[in-house]
């Protein structure tokens, strides 16, 4: 097997708004306000990276460590701060970004909604709105008009399901409602914003002649039995794939509001709304049939025991990501761009070693037929890590939140030599 990714892979960071730009007033900062204790560290995001005022010099810096791809996403709340009002120069701020990426050679991968809303749609019911689709769809279409020339690869909204288990189901992030109905309706309401959002793009990419590919970014947990031979762990696996790792993907491929969401009834522009496969893939996940978790649907999550864990208590292991590379693309015959993958790793001990294995990974998967575009690391530097603060760290560069310097760590320079070289080795290259 080769393990030399092809001239035109793009290969780069993820990030998102909230954790990266600073200076924000949208739903999460509001909950940030109200409910500092919702915040495990007790941390706000503040300033975050001050990213927005750093932007060049960020961007510079990850061109410099050879990346040919960055995503990154529009906060939708400074583009249109209160409803119907939209600021031109957000905008203008943006499309430098933008910019900024292709002067660099930099591929710009753009999300459109990253977990956060701006408080007057939070306050209309966010997500469940009803008019939530035709809003998120004219927001979508000033973002296309306005950067569509530059930008050939959109993320409509970024892990449904995630949002709508943390913000619904479990009422840890906003708008902090544990119901089953409102994370099924949640569910629903993303598939039609993703289906407005996806028709607005490509109408708008369309009337000026531009390319667009648009997928929302899938987040792929598969969930495992603990104990393979027992029947009750095996079926407590079945109905949260089926819901939390398939629902979403199967809905954008029939068109339909599929049960338990709905009843199978059509939403315009919701089928074959995936041109390209965005996928988010951290780790699977061991589970137990337990009485004690019926919002979990009876699936308690256990640390893998056999397999070395981040400090996140996720676990990791390389081929998990080529399995679901390659279920994934059984099931969907969609090119995949990896729109994230990484580790959560106070010292950097982890990361060289997770890049390297991962990126093998991905390897195996090409070489047996799975077409994968591009690999974006999560994260180019450490973030605001939602509920965690800042106590989780996921980049390859470090952020002094003092003075706000950047640092990059030993698993940066690995990460720039596979970028520049293309080459993935088999193990970490011992240094010095
Ligand atoms: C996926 C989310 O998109 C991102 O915002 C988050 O920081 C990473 N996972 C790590 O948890």
């Amino acid at each position: 097997m080769t393990r030399r990714l092809p001239d035109d892979f793009l290969i780069g960071c993820a990030t998102a708004a909230h954790q990266v730009e600073g200076g924000l007033d949208n739903d999460w900062s509001r909950m940030e306000r109200e409910h500092p204790q919702r915040i495990r560290d007790g941390s706000v995001s503040g300033m975050a990276c001050d990213h927005y005022a750093r932007y060049r010099a960020d961007l510079d810096q990850l061109a410099g460590m050879h990346h040919t791809a960055h995503r990154f996403s529009i906060e939708w709340s400074r583009v249109e701060p209160r409803q119907g009002i939209f600021d031109g120069s957000a905008l203008d701020h943006y499309r430098d970004v933008v910019r900024t990426c292709r002067l660099l050679g930099v591929e710009p991968v753009v999300t459109l909604h990253h977990f956060t809303l701006p408080t007057w749609l939070a306050d209309r019911g966010g997500v469940l709105d009803a008019d939530a689709p035709r809003l998120f769809a004219r927001f979508a279409a000033a973002c296309t008009e306005a950067l569509g020339d530059q930008v050939g690869w959109w993320i409509t909204i970024n892990e449904p399901a995630v949002l709508a288990v943390f913000g619904y189901m479990y009422g840890e992030w906003p708008p902090l409602q544990r119901s089953t109905r409102a994370f099924l309706s949640a569910l629903g309401g993303m598939a039609r914003m993703h289906a407005a959002a996806y028709t607005a793009v490509h109408t708008v990419a369309a009337a000026h002649g531009w390319t667009a590919r648009v997928s929302f970014a899938h987040h792929d947990r598969p969930l495992r039995p603990l104990n393979p031979r027992s029947p009750l762990d095996r079926a407590a696996t079945v109905a949260p794939n089926a819901l939390f790792n398939r629902w979403f993907l199967r809905a954008c491929r029939s068109g339909r509001l599929l049960p338990p969401v709905g009843r199978g009834q059509a939403v315009p522009g919701l089928g074959r709304s995936l041109d390209y496969l965005a996928l988010n893939f951290y780790c699977e996940e061991r589970v137990r049939f337990s009485r004690r978790h019926p919002r979990g649907m009876f699936a308690e999550s256990v640390p893998a025991p056999d397999l070395p864990l981040s400090s996140f208590g996720w676990s990791i292991d390389p081929d998990a990501l080529r399995r679901a590379l390659e279920r994934l693309w059984k099931e969907f015959r969609l090119p995949v761009l990896i729109a994230e993958n990484g580790v959560a790793d106070e010292n950097d001990e982890l990361r060289s070693r997770f890049i390297v294995d991962h990126l093998g990974a991905v390897c195996a998967a090409m070489a047996s037929g799975v077409e994968v575009r591009g690999y974006l690391h999560w994260s180019s530097m450490d973030n605001f890590e939602w509920a965690e603060g800042y106590s989780k760290r996921f980049g390859l560069i470090a952020v002094d939140r003092a003075t706000m310097q950047r640092t990059p760590k030993p698993s940066a320079a690995l990460f720039a030599e596979i970028c520049q070289t293309r080459v993935v080795p088999s193990a970490v290259p011992v240094v010095g």
